[in-house]
Parts: C-alpha cells; structure tokens; sequence
C-alpha cells in the first residue's frame, strides 16, 4: 500500500525535505509511550517481527536481528526506539561531526528512480553537542532495550589533517555513554579528501575511549570504489586490532550515473540504493574483505538492500549485520519487518537454525 499511495505523492517532494520531515514525525512519536506503542501498526503485519533465530552477534554487540538503518537516515539522532519499534535492530547515527555544517547549496539530494537516489550534502549536521542534547534520552539501560546505536563519527571541512585525531576524538568522547560502537568515516564522497592521517586518529581515538572506562568496538567506513584503499583499510584494522569495515558507502561513478540519463551522469555526489551494478559492487568488496581477513573482522554489509534476497546476499558474502538508508524511502517503513521475515522463511526452508550460519556462506 505505501508503495501504491505514499510513494506517488512522496516522489513529488523535495527528497530532503520529506525526508526530515519523516524523521520528525518518527522522533515525536516516539516521546510518547501511546504513540510509540501505535508506530508499530506501520510495521510489516503490524506487529514488530522478532525470531531469536535472528539474533546476531557482531564485535560482541548482540543485536536482535541482522538488519540496521545506516547512517544518514538520522544524523542528528533522536528517532532511534521509533526505528527499533519498526522492526529495525539498531540505527548507525550521523555523521556526527564536531561542530555544526551547513553542507552543499540545495537542493542536494535527488531520487533519479523510485529507488535510486544521489545525494550531495556534504556531511550536513548540527554539530556534536546538539546531537547529544537529541540522544540523552537513550543513556539509561531500561530506555534503550535491545535498542542498538553506533555512532557514526565525521570531521568538519575546515579542519586541517593535523587537527583531525582532536576531532574524532571529540566526537567519540561526547556520544561515548550512547554508543555501542563507533564508525570512523575518513572518506565522505561529498567533500574534499583532506589526507586524513588515519593511524593518528586511531590512536587519539582508543587513548579517549581508554580514558572513559574502555575500548568500544571502533569500523571504518569503506567506499565501494577503490579496492587498493579498502586494502589499506584492511591494514588499519589488523594493525590497530579494530573491530572491522562497513562497507559500503555510496558510489561516485560516473558511468552507472549516465544509466539514469544525461542530467545525472555529472551530477556531483555519491549514488545509492537499488541500482544492481552499485549493489553488486558493495558486495564484491564484502567477499574480498572476508577472504583477507579469513572471517577473523567483522563486517556492516550497505548498498542496495532492499528485500530479504538483497539482504541475505550481503550475510553470505559475510556481513553480519546489513544497514539500509535509500530503500527506506522506495519501501516504507515496514522494510525491516518485511527483511527479517524473508529471512527467517528462508531459514524454515533450508533448516538453518542460527541466522549466524549464512554469514561468508558465499565468499
Ligand atoms: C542521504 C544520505 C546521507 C548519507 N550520509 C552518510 C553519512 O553521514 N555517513 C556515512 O558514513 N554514510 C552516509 N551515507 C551512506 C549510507 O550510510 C550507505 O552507506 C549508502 O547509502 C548505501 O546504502 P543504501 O544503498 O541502503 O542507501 C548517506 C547516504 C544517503 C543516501
């Protein structure tokens, strides 16, 4: 039904601005016992699904089930017990970055199909502190449940590659207490690369979750591009005993752009969801970062989910969990619902018993 009514009508708006407006809409709703408890009539059989044979661990953080929102679904944090309410495990916040960005001149994030999308914002945010004042909410155990919350961890502009290890950390010490783990995103396809000197932010990164009372698991944010940077990134993690790699973010290629016609093929900014040659892209780097490391790192499967298949593809090229941010808009909001039972029928088919056992089944 979302598709047939809510779509049409959607597809007609300003992409961003329904976008904030539908994750106002989760955030107020959520501050209500009332209207949380009814958010869940807008999950797939309107009911939250839920199978402990979904349950999955990934760096130690057991999540419910395998399926998150990804990070730039709700970067100034706030609607997280309404996604869980929906059917989702988790939500990776941000990127958050240290102080308030105003991003690219808008408008700066297109829908060029009903579920592709380019966006160009440029790490838009309201900067750490406001953050914090939206996600206080979830500090205390008996709020957050099973609720999972990664922060996904960015830098301004302006700040200069000696300035970046102080940066991160800041981030990483003001949304510590809400954090189950942390994304360090270097790589943002929006802004200039500033030569991050990534060795030095890790190590600026661990001494301030050190100093808070221990490490928490820390991921890089991968690009689906370049397989000598996700080599190197690889190195990072093995060196530095990180937990692991999301990957991936959005493409920059220009060639699966022009598939969408002359205006876009030059259209600056990163492009994501259900476009099969950025998809399969995603998932090739998955397996070949599975093979490096022999299953020994974790991995956050993204690009182009939109189905259980799509899903499943991801976990069997060894993604524990997968996160979602386009096919929300293209599918509603009962995409996880929907994902996860996928799965567990799947799993009735096949008598898999843990969701755990599909993970690298492919790679
Ligand atoms: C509007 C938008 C904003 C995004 N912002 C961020 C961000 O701030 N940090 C980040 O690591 N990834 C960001 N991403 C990338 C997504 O988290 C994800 O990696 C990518 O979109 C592929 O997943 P999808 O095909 O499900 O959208 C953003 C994506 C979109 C569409």
């Amino acid at each position: 039904m979302y598709k047939e009514i809510a779509n049409p009508i959607l597809s007609k708006m300003d992409s961003e601005t329904m976008h904030i407006g539908a994750r106002e809409a989760l955030r107020m709703a959520e501050s209500n016992p009332v209207t949380l408890k009814l958010l869940e009539l807008f999950a797939d059989q309107h009911k939250r699904f839920v199978d402990p044979r979904l349950n999955i661990v990934l760096a130690g953080i057991e999540f419910e089930n395998p399926v998150m929102v990804g990070p730039g679904w709700d970067k100034p944090g706030g609607s997280e017990k309404a996604l869980y309410a929906l059917g989702f495990s988790g939500v990776e916040v941000g990127g958050v970055l240290p102080e308030y960005q105003s991003g690219n001149k808008k408008p700066r994030q297109f829908m060029i199909s009903e579920d592709v999308a380019i966006n160009h914002l440029g790490l838009n945010g309201p900067g750490v502190n406001k953050v914090v004042e939206r996600i206080k909410k979830y500090e205390r155990a008996k709020e957050r449940k099973n609720l999972r919350i990664g922060i996904n961890v960015g830098q301004n502009n302006t700040t200069e590659p000696k300035d970046s290890p102080a940066a991160f950390a800041t981030v990483v010490r003001e949304t510590y207490p809400y954090a189950d783990y942390f994304t360090l995103n270097p790589l943002c396809p929006n802004v200039e690369n500033h030569d991050i000197p990534m060795e030095d932010v890790i190590e600026e990164v661990n001494a301030t979750m050190d100093s808070l009372g221990g490490i928490k698991p820390v991921f890089i944010k991968e690009g689906p591009d370049s397989l000598d940077q996700a080599d190197r990134d690889i190195r990072l993690v093995k060196d530095y005993k990180l937990a692991g790699i999301v990957a991936t973010n959005t493409t920059t290629d220009t060639e699966i752009k022009a598939k969408y016609g002359k205006r876009w093929q030059n259209q600056p900014g990163g492009l994501s969801g259900n476009d099969p040659d950025f998809r399969k892209r995603s998932t090739k780097l998955i397996a070949h970062i599975r093979k490096q490391t022999h299953g020994e790192i974790s991995i956050i499967g993204a690009g182009g989910v939109h189905d259980w298949e799509t899903a499943l593809e991801k976990i069997e090229a060894g993604a524990q969990v997968i996160q979602i941010v386009t096919a929300i808009r293209g599918e509603g909001p009962a995409i996880a619902g929907k994902i996860n039972r996928g799965l567990a029928e799947f799993m009735n088919r096949e008598g898999i018993k843990n969701i755990g056992e599909l993970v690298g089944f492919t790679a």
